[in-house]
């Protein structure tokens, strides 16, 4: 049983970003597994890398589009993507210091980023792109 299910409230409606939202869920979907079965610990190393690159290609793409059709919002989005780029870097280095509970921190930072960043910030560019030729 998947902890998060991909639904219609997470599409933003560019195929490109829809997809790498979706790795996200499947990413945290898979530390939760790996945590119900005890093997939290290196998973969430793997789930922090993974972070790390996600937020070089992800971000990259988002903002590439925003760059490129001088998207009005760009500046206040762009700033959420560096608030989340130093909480990954934070997480990083509570890994490396065996941080109490940090999976469980990691968890809910990456559900709220869902509810919050996804389903708001990012769905209100679809249109925007989409108005742009971008689907
Ligand atoms: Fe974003």
């Amino acid at each position: 049983m998947e902890f998060l299910t991909w639904n219609e409230s997470l599409a933003v409606g560019v195929s490109t970003v829809d997809a790498q939202h979706r790795g996200l869920v499947d990413l945290v979907n898979r530390l939760h597994t790996a945590m119900s079965e005890g093997r939290g610990k290196v998973m969430l190393g793997e789930t922090i890398d993974e972070l790390v690159d996600y937020t070089k290609i992800h971000f990259s793409t988002e903002e590439t589009y925003f760059d490129r059709y001088g998207y009005p919002e760009a500046g206040s989005h762009k700033s959420e993507h560096e608030a989340f780029i130093a909480k990954v870097a934070d997480f990083k280095q509570g890994f490396e210091e065996d941080r109490l509970m940090l999976s469980l921190e990691v968890m809910d930072f990456l559900g709220e980023w869902l509810v919050d960043h996804i389903s708001v910030r990012d769905k209100a560019f679809g249109p925007f792109l989409n108005d742009h030729g971008v689907a």
